[in-house]
Formats: structure tokens, C-alpha cells, sequence
């Protein structure tokens, strides 16, 4: 597993606006979005492509364009929806699965209470959308599921990583090929399995505390 922290001044910027908790659900989804989209520039430097030959109106050439088969782009829900449209919005041939996981705030274990993904990934990339990895345990648990049905190749897109959660997707990711792009892999996850400084609960902040 290969971790990437992307360090650019409007990542920093947008990310400080997030952490703030005076930011409104509005702003924040907002940000969040814009936020994706810087990341996903640096997610996507691998997207698998082809050659084409094209016509300008000047001349014949060659260009690029995204292969196929297409890339596939997750969100895991609830938060991750937060995510999507950043994403998509610079891969316009992906296709969207859905993977709803919920963590027990107690044992903080991940469990997948939905799943609507193709069964065969052969030979895809899969793009996994999570705001925050905290213990590692949902992420990890997703991944696993994309790669036993094929996915060769998975990056997640997370706003923010706990050392804590990196070392576990370290540890349980071990040989496979994921690759992590984050804003920021903060200080700490606290007691209550909250990441420090954060944002505090993501979803929450987004969609309020339904
Ligand atoms: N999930 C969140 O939304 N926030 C955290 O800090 C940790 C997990």
C-alpha cells in the first residue's frame, strides 16, 4: 500500500475552512466537494488510458483517452456521497457502485449493511470515496471486497487519515495495490475513535445528525 499527503496551498486552504466548526453544512459540502476534486487530480495521475487518432481543424494527430473498461468510482455511504460528484466530475466515463458500511461506535467494528457493485471488477480501477480513515477498519474491510472480486488496482480518496488508521491499511494491505490520497494524515485518533485535530464527525456535518 502507497500513501500519497497532497501539499498545495488550496488543499491546505480548504481543508482549514473544513476543521473550522463555526463552517455551516452548506459551506462544507461545498468545500468538500471542491476539496475532492484537488485530490482526485492527484488520485487519477495513473487512470489507465488509450491512444486515439483525432482530427483538429487543422491536421490529423493522436491524442489521449481515458480506456476502457471504465473506471469505477465508490462512495461509501453515507459520507462518502459528500464525495462523488468531485470525482466524477473529472472522470466522466466512470461508472458508480454504492457500498453503505456502518461503524459500531462502540467496538468500532465495520459491517456492510448495503452493496450495489458489478460482481466481476477484472481487470478494473476502483476509486473508493471515504472522508475520514480513522481506525482503517471500514476502508480496509471495503478494499478487501474490491479486490476479491478482481479490482487490480484501488486507490481510496480520503479527506483526512489518523497515522493510526494508515498504519492498519499498512498492516492488513499489505503486497496489494492501494494507494491512499489524502489532504492530511493528522495527529490522533482519541478515545472515541475521532480523529485529531479532524473536522469532527463528517457525515454530520454534511447531512446533520440524523
Ligand atoms: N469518522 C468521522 O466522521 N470523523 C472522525 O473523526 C472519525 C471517523
Amino acid at each position: 500500500m502507497r500513501i500519497h499527503v497532497v501539499d498545495h496551498p488550496l488543499v491546505a486552504h480548504k481543508l482549514t475552512t473544513l476543521r473550522d466548526k463555526r463552517t455551516d453544512s452548506a459551506t462544507f459540502r461545498r468545500l468538500a466537494d471542491e476539496l475532492v476534486t484537488l485530490l482526485a487530480y492527484e488520485a487519477t495521475r495513473d487512470v489507465r488510458t488509450e491512444v486515439v487518432d483525432i482530427e483538429t481543424p487543422v491536421t490529423p494527430t493522436t491524442g489521449v483517452k481515458l480506456s476502457y473498461p471504465r473506471p469505477l468510482v465508490v462512495p461509501i455511504l453515507r459520507a462518502g456521497l459528500g464525495m462523488l460528484d468531485g470525482m466524477v466530475r473529472l472522470l466522466p466515463t466512470a461508472e458508480v457502485g454504492f457500498l453503505g458500511m456502518i461503524r459500531n461506535e462502540e467496538t468500532l467494528q465495520a459491517s456492510t449493511y448495503a452493496s450495489r457493485m458489478p460482481e466481476d471488477l477484472s481487470g478494473r480501477q476502483v476509486y473508493v470515496l471515504d472522508p475520514m480513515l480513522a481506525t482503517g477498519g471500514t476502508l480496509v474491510a471495503a478494499i478487501q471486497e474490491l479486490i476479491k472480486r478482481g479490482a487490480d488496482d484501488v486507490t481510496a480518496v480520503v479527506l483526512l487519515a489518523a497515522p493510526e488508521g494508515v498504519a492498519v491499511m499498512e498492516r492488513e494491505l499489505a503486497g496489494t495495490p492501494v494507494t491512499v490520497v489524502t489532504a492530511s494524515v493528522d495527529e490522533r485518533l482519541n478515545e472515541h475513535g475521532y480523529i485529531v485535530p479532524g473536522l469532527g464527525d463528517a457525515g454530520d456535518r454534511m447531512y446533520g445528525s440524523v
